[in-house]
């Protein structure tokens, strides 16, 4: 190993040898950079901590993790000993000092049940089989997607980050149909549309191999999309997974004007979560000890509260741009339309959105008898 300067960080109750001062490096990750770590992802990898949990708690046999694309290992590193029971945890990363840190960190935390590994991620899948795929690129995830795939055990779990949110939210559309081969949206729903695209293009590839997808938390914050997706062999599944995976029209989305009319997607047009699931793993958070505890309990909690709700959503303000009218606060719209009979939650999406079986002339019902 190079003698770049290390410290220690600590995130859950893992303390992990990190090189300094690479927090705000970005990068394509070549097979010759350092190995970063970004104190920024720690709700992320929190997440997975629980996810993963959740996951042996409610399987019968012992797993086999993957960290595919680990850098410093600290995610594959926590698995190891944050996680009750019994798993192995497979830990990779292409780049040598990374395989080197990740060693090094497998030895000081006296880790038995983890393996460090040092592959091209599509290799290592291609010839292995896991229960549970990490995969968190710089970037887009779609490189890996296919193998993972194929190489994930039925009812495994396929998670994975993507950073390449100019892409799924239509800044560069053409980026996005090279490597989503979808159409994004840009506009105040763009970052439903991207998550949904994300999640289209999994089971686009799953379908390929027979193989269908079945959400079980998706969420975007803090300028990424994850998502948890449980994949499910056989024909039937593929067959009804397909069924939710499609073009829609711009008009299909709340408040679109009609100049901008166009297709949009293909998109994923199920749930975006399972209920659950999400509310087993929301408990799980008193288990661990996490820093990010609190955000995630808000994140959950939103989630949870949208689970049931249709696509899309409306926003206060957009509504009221739309309308040409003032907004009324987001508590006296809940309220009205509650009153009227329609369902209406608050989403993850954006702090002044809702999701609501409402139709548009009853919002805008809504919109006037408080502007007058
Ligand atoms: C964003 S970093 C991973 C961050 C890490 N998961 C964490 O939580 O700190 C991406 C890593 O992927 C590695 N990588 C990129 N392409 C790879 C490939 N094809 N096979 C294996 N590793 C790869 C890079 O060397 C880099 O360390």
């Amino acid at each position: 190993m190079k003698t770049q300067k290390t410290e220690i960080i600590k995130e859950g109750n893992t303390e992990i040898l990190v090189f300094k001062n690479k927090a705000s490096k970005k990068g394509p990750g070549s097979k010759d950079e350092e190995p970063f770590y970004n104190p920024s992802m720690e709700l992320n990898r929190d997440l997975s901590i629980i996810v993963a949990q959740w996951l042996i708690n409610s399987c019968k046999k012992d797993l086999h993790f993957l960290d595919g694309l680990a850098a410093s290992g600290v995610r594959g590193i926590r698995f190891a000993n944050e996680l009750d029971d019994d798993f192995v945890v497979s830990i990779n990363d292409w780049n040598d000092q990374a395989f080197l840190l990740i060693k090094r960190n497998i030895e000081r935390s006296k880790l038995k049940n983890a393996i460090a590994c040092n592959q091209n991620l599509n290799v290592l899948l291609s010839e292995n089989k896991y229960d549970y795929i990490d995969i968190d690129p710089f970037g887009s995830p779609v490189y890996f997607i296919d193998s993972a795939v194929r190489s994930i055990y039925n009812n495994g779990i396929i998670a994975c980050t993507a950073t390449d949110t100019a892409a799924l939210c239509g800044v560069y559309p053409k980026v996005c149909a090279r490597r989503y081969c979808a159409q994004p949206f840009h506009s105040y729903m763009m970052h439903e549309l991207g998550l949904r695209i994300l999640l289209g293009f999994i089971c686009r590839e799953a379908a390929k191999y027979d193989k269908g997808i079945e959400p079980i938390l998706s969420y975007y914050t803090d300028h990424y999309f994850r998502v948890y997706v449980k994949i499910r062999r056989g024909k039937s599944y593929a067959n009804k997974s397909i069924e939710k995976f499609s073009l829609i029209n711009s008009k299909e989305i709340a408040l679109s004007s009609n100049n901008d009319e166009c297709q949009v997607g293909p998109l994923w047009l199920g749930n975006l979560h399972k209920k659950p699931a999400l509310e087993e793993i929301r408990t799980l958070l008193f288990e661990k000890e996490l820093n990010t505890k609190n955000s995630l309990w808000k994140l959950l909690s939103l989630l949870e509260e949208e689970v049931d709700a249709p696509p899309f959503f409306y926003t206060t303000d957009g509504l009221a741009s739309y309308l040409k009218m003032a907004s009324p606060k987001m508590e006296t719209v809940f309220e009205k339309l509650q009153q009227k009979g329609h369902t209406v939650v608050r989403t993850h999406f954006s702090s002044t959105g809702f999701k609501t079986d409402a139709p548009l002339d009853d919002i805008k019902e809504v919109f006037k008898e408080e502007n007058t």
